[in-house]
């Protein structure tokens, strides 16, 4: 038996050890002490071997672009909007796709292989969405892009936003998006949800919702994505993505809310690292953390996972294209402390999300894609703690990003030379 890689020695998210072979882009074996020869073969031992970070909310049209043409001076959601709209008429096709594929490549330094994101539709170029396109072609080898069709200006409150989103769509966008906390009144919203809900139902697609990304306990459009999803038997398609007015509705709505997204089998993807940033921003002290209910919505048997939502744009400043970050805050926003809920966290970036994009190919299993990374770490919840590094990314059998172990080396008397910060041996 032979292969063309072997990944020797690692230990996988749920505590076996095992070695993963590979043949072609599709993992061929999965057992402890794999006996074969191979053209290469990557030592793990010691090191976490995971499925690659999947995010599933992002914003690939604005990334890198913090600071053309000013910075977001309020830091709101609001303004972020309207700083996007000044941008929007100076975008080139040349600059979105330079800046997208840069990002990419940022993403596989850091094993970041399926990333949904959304593409503004509020354009009668429909710049982006051809950008991108050419984008998902391009890195299809090595990322798994899915666009979602994105009017962020408002569905019917852009005058044009409703035949542009249309068009995106026939032109290949794989996944139906709105914005109804954007639309004029709460009405519109409700009416925007309906109309894209059967858009997509009409076309066979999925649903991605910017749904509820607001302070505003009212704000209840998720109640109406839930619906329609049980009305049109989209059940297990649509995701809401943010739902931070969650954060401050009344418990006894929610304790309604949340049986009706369980029906309507409606996922959800907080995005920790923005919501924390971007939310109760009217509020002086007490002041909310704008996260939606994410334990909650687990012990509901609701699917949740982690987005990043934002890097260098007109909402966030900061960024890494490391889902480890997202991880990171998600899990001390969301209070998930206990060695399950951590573990939870990790999966959150990783198969829950890929669950969420549906993903059928995805996963450390005999015949899916051949893609993972070995993460210097010793299981997911020191990966979290330390975001530790990407020593190698394999995408779709191919060895595409590799960095050599960085301990610090001290000079301190009597002290070890040596320092990873690891938990079994951080000194040596
Ligand atoms: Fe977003």
């Amino acid at each position: 038996m032979s292969f063309d890689l072997i990944v020797r020695g690692g230990t996988l998210p749920d505590g076996r050890a095992a070695d993963v072979g590979i043949r072609g882009d599709r993992i061929a074996a999965i057992e402890p002490g794999l006996e074969a020869e191979a053209g290469r073969v990557i030592d793990a031992a010691g090191c976490l071997v995971a499925p690659p970070f999947v995010d599933p909310h992002f914003h690939m049209d604005a990334t890198l672009s913090y600071g053309i043409p000013r910075i977001n001076a309020s830091g709101t959601l609001l303004e972020g909007i309207a700083l996007w709209g000044e941008l929007k008429p100076l975008l080139t096709h040349g600059a979105v796709k330079e800046r997208a594929l840069r990002y990419c490549d940022w993403a596989v330094s850091m094993g970041l292989l399926a990333i949904r994101t959304h593409v503004d539709t509020c354009d009668d170029r429909l710049l982006a969405v051809e950008a991108l396109l050419e984008v998902k072609k391009e890195v299809s080898s090595y990322i798994d892009l899915q666009l979602v069709a994105f009017p962020q200006d408002g569905f019917y409150r852009d005058p044009t936003a409703r035949e542009n989103t249309i068009r995106a769509l026939d032109m290949g966008v794989d996944v139906v998006g709105g914005i109804p906390h954007f639309e004029r009144t709460m009405a519109d919203g409700r009416r925007s949800v309906t109309e894209l809900c059967e858009i997509a139902a009409a076309r066979g697609l999925m649903v991605d919702m910017h749904c509820d990304e607001t302070d505003d306990p009212m704000s209840r459009h998720i109640e109406q994505l839930a619906y329609e999803t049980q009305r049109l038997g989209l059940h297990g398609r649509v995701n809401g993505s943010h739902l931070t007015s969650m954060h401050s509705m009344d418990n006894y709505y929610v304790s309604k809310l949340l049986p009706l997204m369980v029906e309507a089998e409606v996922s959800a993807v907080p995005n920790p690292l923005i919501n924390i940033v971007i939310q109760g921003r009217h509020d002086t002290y007490p002041k909310r953390r704008g996260m939606t209910r994410v334990p909650e919505m687990i012990a509901h048997g609701i699917r949740v996972g982690f987005g990043q939502d934002c890097v260098l744009d007109p909402w966030y400043p900061l960024g890494a294209a490391d889902m480890l970050d997202v991880a990171f805050m998600g899990l001390h926003v969301a209070q998930m402390t206990s060695p399950a809920d951590m573990a939870r966290c990790f999966d959150m970036v990783t198969t829950e999300s890929a669950a969420i994009m549906g993903l059928d190919d995805y996963g450390l299993g005999v015949g899916k894609t051949a893609s993972l990374v070995v993460l210097d770490a010793v299981d997911p919840v020191e990966a979290i703690r330390l975001r530790a590094d990407r020593l190698f990314v394999v995408a779709k059998g191919n060895v595409v990003a590799e960095r050599p172990k960085q301990p610090a080396w001290l000079s301190l008397p009597g002290r070890p030379a040596r320092v990873e910060r690891r938990r079994e041996s951080s000194l040596e």
